[in-house]
This record gives structure tokens, C-alpha cells and sequence, in this order.
């Protein structure tokens, strides 16, 4: 989603500000710009339509020197992808970027007269508009400006923004979207998220809500809403800078696969104590896994399949009920959750807004909830009553690899803490567990190492319209990913079918054109999936079938078989998600597609 960065300090602004943009590409965009005090204290603005590569050489060829200025990449929401929809807005003395909505743009465009007096189709602009006029009336006092501002503001929105007649300055302003603030010795700065700031820094803060921040060459300092000066909250940044770059592989996601097992060895190793998953450190207390009668996961995307796999693990094994929500529908269907509902909110960003939103709803009819968030700080993160991070380190690609494997090691050692608390595991059954857990790290590093074998078979997927993935069970619950993971990449339609339910009208879509993606690893119902993959080879499908070393089946059951190593059928999904990652990242390749930044998407849903 869009990104921001400023910066005022000693450096060549524009070159620090293009290079924070590149940084935050990641985040998906289809245009960006930057705006500057120039070197007569004039605000500059340069935006264009696509990449920053092309605003780099606009930018380049106007030669400017500057050492104050703001950047920006947006994803559309309001209006069009075109230049005059692109960020930094003017509008009199104020030029801003803005991340997030103003719900109430249309009512403030009419109570300002800003109707005809606009460029673009933008609440950001109306935003600049309001501001510039609110601006005159406290006689150019950008604090005071600034509070009578957000008095009138109904949304979400993270600000910066450059009072012409305060050369050298940036204002910031946040509810809801997330912004991080440094000083640092090359300067001051700020950005929508830690990438654009870690060649500069380590030791950042959070930008609380509803705060105004001020960065000088000098000084970043922090005001509540009524002036007061407020020490920020310093953190450390917990990974380096290398996490952030490609390292020798071709793309992001590629990457970001390999590091799966490191991934989960730091986010599981640490909460050992004899074998046994303890939250001690984590602060999450025993109580809240005892008192609970029901579990609640709530999350979107990625996160969500994490938790569609964490139900079909926990209900039989607790033998309580155990629901999983889309957030952005859990937000508007009163949802029967109370204070012996535990609920479970997962996100890598943290900052996805209907899993914010959900979560406060959630916490406003009584229930606790446990956050599992990768990024320290977050908003989520912050809201829930109790956190258990994941160590992915920071995910770049848009489609989530790491973040998923690390979201089920979290929650499987939730579902292990509450088997143990609530009398349904012993220890011994516990540290059994556990150990399956870990076994199946280094499956799941084998079959990355396989991924040759994957990479061969994509020729019979990239021409494909559609394809499916079915299995039963624990293993529909990974083929919901598999096919998300394959459709966002790749853009080939894929859905992921209960394999039993295919013939229930589906299987009228099944022919010879469409691949089906069979996922057999639950020794207990392998038969069942398999007479499933036999009706749809039967009306002419490519089978590709997923299954355990050890399982037996006729060398003809499939077109193309892969194994993965034999694991305990719970823990099958760690060495199966490399598999349907690497199929989706080889047929985005094979399609020659941008890998980590597919068309239409960005990587943190700051917007509802
Ligand atoms: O940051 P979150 O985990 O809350 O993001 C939720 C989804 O937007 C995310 O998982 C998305 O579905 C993936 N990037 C897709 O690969």
C-alpha cells in the first residue's frame, strides 16, 4: 500500500527520499512523487505515473539541491492512476502525501468551497485544501493548524507535510496508519515503515495516534494534540540490513522461501524451556488458555489460511470449538464473542486495518485477545492484550511466504500450551509434540532444496486458465493457500476445493485444460483423496499429486508425483507450503510476471 518518507538534515534530500521510495516498492504502487524546498526554500513537486525509476529520472534532469523534503508511493483508492491523482498535493501554502482515507472528504470539499478549485479526484487533496484554510484562520501557526485539522478529520491517515513559510521543516500526523520517526546523524527522519530507515538507523519510535510530529535539520520532537512536548518510546530495530536486501537471489520471494527454516528456528527455539513451549517471556499467561471456553482466530489473506490450518489442528486436539473469520466480515456480522472467548488475531503487518478493526470489536465485547504479529510495534501488536511475535524478519515480497510458516510454528505451540494447560496433552505428549514440530523444519528445508523438481513441472501450469487444489481435512485447509499463493503471482484462476466436495457441481469445471493440485499427506483419509483424484483424472485433469514418502499408490494414480518426507500427518504443512510456494514463484517466472510486486496489490492492507 502507499508509502511515505521525509527527511530534513544535511544530506541531497531528493536523492535520500528516491532511494527511501525504492525501498518501499515492496509495498506495492502504481505512481509516486516527492516535493521539496529547493534551494531558494520554494517547494518543489515532481510525481509521475509508474515506477520511482521513472520519477528518479524527471527528477534528475531538474538537478535541484535540496536537504528538507517528503516522498511518496501510492496505491489508488480514490481516483485514478494518473499524475494529478499522484502524491504530494498543493494546495496553497500546504503541500502533503497522505496514507489511508478521509471518509469525510465529500462533506468537508463542500463546507470549504473547495468544489472547482481542485486538480484531483483525491481525498488528499481535499485534506490540503482543508488544511491551507485552517491554516489562515490560526494565523500560520502550524501547530495550532494542525490540531483544528484533525478535529475536522473522519478516517484514517498518516501525514506528512511542508508549511511553504517553514523552509526546512516537516509536520507529521497519524490515526490508524502506521508511521516511524529517527533522528539520526544523517538527519531527520521519517518514513510509513522501517525499510526506508534502516540504512540510517537502528533506534526508531512509533508515531503514536493522534500525536504531531516536527523534524528539523536538528531535532525530531514529538507534541500531543494540545502542544505538550512527549519523550517517543524508543525500540531497536531487531534485524539487519541484509534481511532486507536479495542477497544473490533473483527475487525477493525466492528468498524470503529459503529463509523459512531460519525463520522458524527463531521464532520457536527461544520459547523452549525442557522441550516444552513456555510464553513466560512473551507475558502470556497460562490463565488465558484455561479460562477460555472457545477460540476465535481472526485475520485476512495469508494469515487467515494460517488460521483455517490452526482450527483443524486445535478443535481435535482441545476439543473445544474453534472458529476462524475473515476479518472484514467478522467486523459486520455481530459476532458471538464474549470473555470466555479467546480471540486469536494473526498478522504479519500488524497493521492490516479489518484485523484492527476486527480486534476491537472483539475486545469491546470482552474477549482477550492474543495477537501473533511479526512486525515490533505494530498497531495490533500494541492494541492486543498479549503478543507472541514471529521472527520472519522483515517480508518484502508481497506474497507471504515466511510470515505464513512462522504464523502456524505460533500457533502450534499455542495449541501445544493449551493442550498442556488444559489436562488434553501431558508432557510427554507435549514434548512429542513439539519434537514433530521441529522435525519438520529441516522436511521443509528439503524440499526447498527440491525446488528443481518443482520448477520442471510449472510448464504444465503456466498455460493453463485455471487450476485446482484440493485435499481433505488439514490438507484443504493448505490448499486454500496453495491456491492463493498461485493466483496472486501468476494470475492463473485457482481455487482450493474440499476434494470431497468437487462432485457436488464443481467437477463440471474439471477437463483436460485445467491442472488439478492434489494434496494427500493425512494418512487417515489418504484413500478417500485419492479416489477423489481418480474422478478427476477421469474427466481428463493434469494431476499433480502431493503426498507422504512412505504412501502407498499406483505409479499411474497422477502425471507427476512429489514426495515430501514423512512426518506426522499435523505437521505435513510445513514442508507441503514450500511446494505450493515454489510452484506459484516458478509459474510467475515461467509467465515472466513481476514475482514480488503482483499487479493490483500491495503488501500491508491499510485501507478497508
Ligand atoms: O499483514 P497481514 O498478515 O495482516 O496481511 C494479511 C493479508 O493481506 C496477507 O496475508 C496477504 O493475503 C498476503 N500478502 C498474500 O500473500
Amino acid at each position: 500500500m502507499c508509502g511515505i518518507i521525509g527527511y530534513s538534515g544535511p544530506l541531497e534530500a531528493g536523492k535520500l527520499l528516491l532511494n527511501g521510495l525504492a525501498g518501499l516498492e515492496y509495498r506495492g504502487y502504481d505512481s509516486a512523487g516527492i516535493a521539496y524546498f529547493d534551494g531558494q526554500s520554494k517547494i518543489r513537486v515532481v510525481k509521475k505515473v509508474g515506477k520511482v525509476a521513472a520519477l528518479r529520472e524527471c527528477a534528475a534532469k531538474l538537478g535541484d539541491v535540496s536537504h528538507c523534503g517528503i516522498g511518496h508511493t501510492r496505491w489508488a483508492t480514490h481516483g485514478g492512476v494518473t499524475q494529478e491523482n499522484a502524491h504530494p498535493h498543493r494546495f496553497g501554502r500546504i503541500t502533503l502525501i497522505h496514507n489511508g482515507i478521509i471518509e469525510n472528504y465529500h462533506q468537508l470539499t463542500v463546507e470549504y468551497g473547495l468544489e472547482g478549485r481542485l486538480v484531483s479526484q483525491t481525498d488528499t487533496e481535499v485534506a490540503a485544501g482543508v488544511l491551507d484554510a485552517i491554516y489562515s484562520q490560526c494565523g500560520g501557526d502550524p501547530m495550532a493548524a494542525l490540531k483544528a485539522f484533525e478535529a475536522r478529520l473522519k478516517g484514517s491517515y498518516g501525514f506528512c507535510i511542508l508549511f511553504e513559510d517553514h523552509p526546512g521543516e516537516i509536520y507529521a500526523l497519524r490515526n490508524v496508519s502506521p508511521l516511524v520517526a529517527a533522528y539520526t546523524p544523517s538527519g531527520a527522519l521519517i518514513a510509513s515503515d522501517l525499510t526506508a530507515l534502516i540504512s540510517y538507523t537502528r533506534e526508531y519510535f512509533v508515531v503514536p495516534e493522534h500525536h504531531i510530529v516536527r523534524l528539523t535539520p536538528y531535532k525530531v520532537r514529538l507534541y500531543d494534540m494540545d502542544g505538550n512536548k512527549v519523550a517517543p518510546e524508543m525500540m531497536e530495530v531487531s534485524w539487519n540490513m541484509d534481511a532486507a536486501m536479495k542477497n544473490g537471489f533473483p527475487h525477493f520471494m525466492l528468498k524470503e522461501i529459503h529463509e523459512q527454516p531460519e525463520a522458524l528456528k527463531n521464532t520457536i527455539l527461544p520459547r523452549l524451556a525442557k522441550g516444552l513451549p513456555d510464553f513466560t517471556d512473551d507475558g502470556i499467561p497460562d490463565r488465558i488458555f484455561a479460562d477460555c471456553g472457545r477460540v476465535h482466530i481472526i485475520a485476512c489473506g495469508t494469515a487467515m489460511h494460517a488460521g483455517m490450518v490452526a482450527r483443524a489442528l486445535m478443535e481435535p486436539l482441545l476439543r473445544i470449538p474453534v472458529a476462524v473469520s475473515i476479518a472484514s466480515e467478522f467486523r459486520y456480522e455481530q459476532p458471538l464473542v464474549d470473555a470466555q472467548t479467546l480471540v486469536i488475531v494473526i498478522s504479519q503487518s500488524g497493521e492490516t486495518i479489518d484485523t484492527l478493526a476486527a480486534m476491537r470489536l472483539a475486545q469491546g465485547l470482552g474477549s482477550p485477545a492474543l495477537a501473533v504479529v511479526n512486525v515490533k510495534g505494530s498497531t495490533i501488536a500494541r492494541e492486543s492484550d498479549y503478543v507472541l511475535y514471529t521472527h520472519a524478519g522483515p517480508e518484502i515480497a508481497v506474497a507471504s511466504t515466511k510470515a505464513y510458516s512462522v504464523q502456524l510454528a505460533a500457533l502450534y505451540m499455542i495449541c501445544c500450551r493449551m493442550g498442556m494447560v488444559r489436562g488434553k496433552l501431558d508432557q510427554g505428549g507435549a514434548k512429542a509434540f513439539m519434537g514433530d514440530l521441529l522435525d519438520a523444519v529441516p522436511a521443509m528445508e528439503a524440499m526447498i532444496q527440491k525446488k528443481d523438481q518443482v520448477r520442471n513441472l510449472v510448464t504444465h501450469l503456466i498455460n493453463a486458465p485455471d487450476a485446482f487444489f484440493i485435499g481433505r481435512g488439514l490438507d484443504y485447509a493448505f490448499s486454500l493457500e496453495g491456491a492463493l499463493k498461485l493466483k496472486e503471482i501468476s494470475y492463473i484462476h485457482s481455487e482450493a476445493y474440499a476434494a470431497g466436495e468437487l462432485k457436488h457441481g464443481t467437477i463440471a469445471l474439471i477437463s483436460d485444460r485445467v491442472p488439478v493440485i492434489a494434496i494427500a499427506t493425512q494418512d487417515k483419509i489418504f484413500a478417500k483423496t485419492v479416489s477423489n483424484v481418480r474422478e478427476v483424472r477421469a474427466r481428463g485433469a493434469f494431476v499433480i499429486l502431493l503426498a507422504k514418502e512412505s504412501a502407498r499408490v499406483e505409479e499411474d494414480i497422477a502425471d507427476i508425483q512429489i514426495r515430501i518426507p514423512d512426518l506426522a500427518d499435523q505437521f505435513t504443512v510445513f514442508p507441503i507450503a514450500a511446494v505450493l510456494q515454489l510452484i506459484a514463484y516458478y509459474a510467475s517466472v515461467g509467465k515472466d510476471l513481476d514475482v514480488d510486486q503482483p499487479r493490483n496489490l500491495a503488501k500491508s492492507v491499510t485501507v478497508e
